[in-house]
């Protein structure tokens, strides 16, 4: 199989880190419960892994990397915990719905006013806008890195400082860049970064992270035990017991935590160069196809890995599975949890192919799927595609 969906998750993971995974499920016991070698392990491996994570996006307070299962956790916690009755809250259409859903409900239930920063048709955002929406009670900025559809990234850094002038929170969901491209919590001044482990970390499934800046305040989403302050009746205060309730993933976090070591051990730009290469050469083998519409804005810098697109009028569904079926390439089709990006793009109801790669994939395997586009266009417009 040729594996071309590593924005739902990256398959093919470095060898260190399922032997990692495989290394704590022999070894760990319950960090912070228990008495004896295995739990000691295990809070001695979690406490190195907050110090990597921190290490890694430059978190100043190692405390303040609060685990969790994946990046939509992490949204939830944040965008649960920060808000209060009245405060205004401004988002954009590149978002995926683990930002959306949650602030559509904080809006439904009448907790926040809610404003939405349009895409055009290339999946840009007006950067002006931004400043254009706020108000007095805007209490936070939410925004994705990069598009999970179309792959454009966001100038964070410029949100940001329009953020710190402006005393308003600046959360950002770095689901799709995390890993691919260099990420400085103080440098491009976020307050809550919110990451998953599984996608360009190359961690297992079931981990991410929540990363908060000292002095943010979240409120607990979830709460139960934390192994210390067991007598009293509410969460402990201190992070990051306060924001992880429950057992840790050990095992999980071993694995997510071998996948940073592995990005350093290769280098974060050299990841990023080969992952644009890639992309570039994908665009570069199909933009002349007959009929095809690609999305996203290809004359920008930087990009997550990422190429949607579609062949004339045909559902996206059945290009994605007549790549699988008679191709053996893995790609996404339909809507990718991203309602906004595909109104935009005018999308709706066709959706779009998404092809989205990794350190891990070659320049043979892009080139099988550059000729599979072209074998599959040349079909459907000879009127032989069943
Ligand atoms: N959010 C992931 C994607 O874009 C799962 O496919």
């Amino acid at each position: 199989m040729v594996y071309l969906d590593n924005a739902a998750t990256t398959m093919r993971k470095p060898r260190e880190v399922i032997e990692a995974v495989i290394h704590a499920m022999e070894t760990a016991g319950n960090a912070a419960r228990g008495m004896g070698e295995a739990a000691l392990w295990s809070s001695r491996s979690i406490f190195e892994a907050r110090m990597q994570v921190a290490d890694f996006f430059n978190v100043k307070r190692p405390d303040h990397v609060i685990f969790t299962s994946n990046a939509t956790e992490a949204l939830n916690i944040a965008l649960n915990g920060l808000f209060e009755k009245g405060d205004h809250v401004i988002t954009t259409a590149l978002e995926h719905n683990a930002v959306l859903r949650p602030l559509y409900r904080l809006e439904e239930r009448g907790d926040i006013a809610l404003s939405i920063v349009p895409a055009d048709s290339y999946g840009n955002i007006d950067m002006d806008a931004f400043e254009a929406l706020i108000r007095p009670l805007t209490r936070a900025i939410v925004v994705t890195h990069a598009s999970n559809l179309t792959g454009n990234v966001v100038d964070v850094r410029r949100i940001g400082r329009l953020a710190q002038s402006r005393g308003i929170l600046f959360v950002v969901d770095a689901a799709q860049t995390a890993g691919s491209v260099p990420i400085d919590m103080e440098n491009i001044a976020i307050d809550v970064l919110c990451v998953t482990g599984h996608k360009g970390l190359f961690g297992p499934q079931g981990t991410g992270c929540l990363c908060l800046r000292d002095g943010v305040d979240v409120r607990p989403f979830k709460v139960g035990g934390t192994g210390v302050q067991s007598f009293s009746k509410t969460q402990p205060k201190m992070y990051p017991e306060r924001l992880e309730a429950g057992t840790l993933n050990t095992h999980g976090i071993a694995g997510l935590v071998a996948g940073i070591n592995f990005i350093r051990s290769v280098g974060i730009e050299e990841i990023h160069r080969h992952e644009m290469s890639l992309t570039h050469r994908f665009y570069d083998g199909v933009v002349s196809i007959p009929d095809i519409q690609i999305y996203g804005d290809f004359s920008a810098d930087d990009r997550a890995p990422i190429v949607a697109l579609n062949l004339g009028d045909i559902d996206s569904a059945i290009v994605a599975d007549m790549l699988s079926t008679s191709y053996g390439i893995a790609t996404r089709a339909g809507a990718h949890c991203a309602p906004r990006m595909h109104e935009a793009l005018g999308t709706v109801s066709q959706g779009a192919v998404r092809f989205s790669f990794s350190w891990f994939n070659t320049e043979d395997e892009i080139d099988r799927a550059i000729a599979a586009l072209h074998d599959i266009s040349r079909h459907v417009a000879s009127g032989t595609q069943d």
